[in-house]
C-alpha cells in the first residue's frame, strides 16, 4: 500500500532539515508518494496568504503532513504561524502534540553528569486551545489607552481528552503523569484543569500522578530530569517546557514532535520542535535530526511500526557514532548526517 504524505518544508532551515528526512524515509521499504507543498512566506509575499483557501481539503487528501518550520523575518511571526502551523492544528483538530525528549548516546548533555538513561521524558501538550486558543482583541490603536485582550480557553472536552491520552501513554511507559498547573495564580483554567487531571487519574488506578507549578516543574526538569516520566501540560507551557526540554537533549536540532487526533480520520501533522533557525539559514548546517526522528513517529501513525524502529535505530546510530552537526558537538553538514542515516538504511 502506497501512503500519500504532504510536504510542507516551509521557511529558513525548514526545506533543509526535511529533505533529509524525506530521503531517509525513501530509503526504507515502504512506498510513499510525497506530494510537495509550496506554502510559507515565499507563498505569503505572492499571494498575501500562508497557503491556498482549499488548503485543508488539499491535506486531508492525504495519509500525514511532513513539515520543516515556517517563520520569516519578512513577515510578522503572528502572520505566518495563524496562517499555517496553528491554523492546521485548530482546523484539523490535532489536540494532541506529543514530543519525546530524549538524551540519544553521543549527543552532549548541558546537564553535567547527565547520562541518556537519566532523561527519558515525554511531553503531551494540548494543542488547540488553553492559551493559545487564538481569542482576544484590540481596541484604540495607537492611542494611550490603547488596549490587547488575550484569552485563555480551557474546555471539559478538550482537557479531559488530552489527560486521557498522557495516562494511557503513562501505562506503556513507567507509570507517572506529571501535570503542569499555575493554579495557584490562575484561578480558573488551570483549577479546571487540575479538577479533571484528579478525575481521570482516579480511572487509572495504575499510573502514579502528581501535580506541580510548572515554575518548579521547570527548575525539577534541570536538577532531576530522572525524576519525570509522561508531562501533560498546557499549551503555553509545553511550548516553553518543550524547548527546554529540548536543550537538555542537545540543542533544538534534535527535538521532534507529533500533532495528532488521536481516533480521528484526519493526517497528523509531524515536524521538528525547532523553528525556521534564520541565524543558520542556507548555511547547510542545521542539525536534521529533529526532522528525521519526526519522520520516524510519522510513519508510527502511518501504521509502519517496523520502518519507524529501523529509521530511529539508523538515527540513534549516527548520533553514537557520527558524522554529526556543530550544534552537537560535530562539524558535519546537514547533509552529512542525511547521508549517513541514508547509508546506515541502504
Ligand atoms: P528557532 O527554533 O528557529 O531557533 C532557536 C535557536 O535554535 C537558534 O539559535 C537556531 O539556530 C537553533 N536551531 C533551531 N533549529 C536548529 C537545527 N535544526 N539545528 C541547529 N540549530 C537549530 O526559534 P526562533 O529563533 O525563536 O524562531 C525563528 C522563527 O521560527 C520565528 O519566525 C518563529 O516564529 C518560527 N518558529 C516556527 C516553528 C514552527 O514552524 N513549528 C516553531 C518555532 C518557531
Ligand atoms: C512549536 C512552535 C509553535 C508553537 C509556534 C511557531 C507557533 O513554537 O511548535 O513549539 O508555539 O506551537
Ligand atoms: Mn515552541
Amino acid at each position: 500500500m502506497t501512503h500519500r504524505v504532504a510536504v510542507l518544508a516551509g521557511d529558513g532551515v525548514g526545506p533543509e532539515v526535511v529533505a533529509e528526512a524525506r530521503r531517509a524515509v525513501d530509503a526504507l521499504d515502504v512506498a510513499i508518494e510525497w506530494t510537495d507543498l509550496p506554502w510559507g512566506s515565499a507563498y505569503w509575499h505572492e499571494h498575501g496568504r500562508m497557503m491556498p483557501e482549499d488548503a485543508l481539503e488539499i491535506v486531508r487528501a492525504h495519509e500525514a503532513i511532513l513539515m520543516g518550520a515556517v517563520g520569516d523575518p519578512s513577515v510578522p511571526d503572528h502572520v505566518s504561524l495563524w496562517g499555517l502551523v496553528l491554523d492546521l492544528r485548530q482546523r484539523l483538530d490535532l489536540w494532541a502534540n506529543v514530543r519525546p525528549a530524549r538524551l540519544l548516546e553521543g549527543i552532549p548533555c548541558p546537564l553535567a553528569g547527565r547520562r541518556p538513561s537519566d532523561v527519558d521524558m515525554l511531553f503531551v501538550r494540548e494543542n488547540t486551545e488553553g492559551e493559545y486558543a487564538g481569542v482576544g482583541g484590540r481596541a484604540h490603536r495607537t492611542l494611550p489607552d490603547e488596549v490587547a485582550i488575550e484569552v485563555s480557553v480551557f474546555t471539559r472536552t478538550g482537557v479531559e481528552r488530552v489527560l486521557r491520552f498522557a495516562f494511557e501513554h503513562a501505562e506503556t511507559r513507567r507509570g507517572l503523569v506529571t501535570s503542569a498547573t499555575k493554579s495557584n495564580a490562575s484561578r480558573f483554567g488551570y483549577v479546571l484543569w487540575d479538577e479533571i487531571a484528579e478525575e481521570v487519574a482516579a480511572d487509572h488506578s495504575g499510573v502514579r500522578y502528581e501535580r506541580v507549578l510548572v515554575d518548579a516543574l521547570a527548575a525539577r526538569m534541570v536538577r532531576a530530569p530522572d525524576s519525570l516520566d509522561v508531562v501533560v501540560a498546557s499549551n503555553l507551557f509545553a511550548d516553553i517546557l518543550t524547548d527546554l526540554a529540548a536543550a537538555i537533549q542537545g540543542g533544538m536540532g534534535m527535538a521532534a514532535s507529533a500533532n495528532l487526533a488521536p481516533g480521528a480520520d484526519v493526517p497528523g501533522l509531524f515536524e521538528p520542535v525547532h523553528g525556521s533557525a534564520p541565524d543558520i539559514a542556507g548555511q547547510g548546517v542545521a542539525n536534521p535530526a529533529g526532522a528525521v526522528w519526526s519522520a520516524s513517529l510519522m510513519l508510527d501513525a502511518l501504521g509502519e511500526p517496523e520502518a519507524a524502529a529501523t529509521l530511529m535505530a539508523a538515527l540513534e546510530h549516527v548520533c553514537r557514532d557520527g558524522p554529526r552537526t556543530r550544534d552537537v558537538g560535530g562539524s558535519a553538514t546537514t547533509r552529512e548526517v542525511g547521508d549517513a542515516v541514508a547509508a546506515r538504511l541502504a
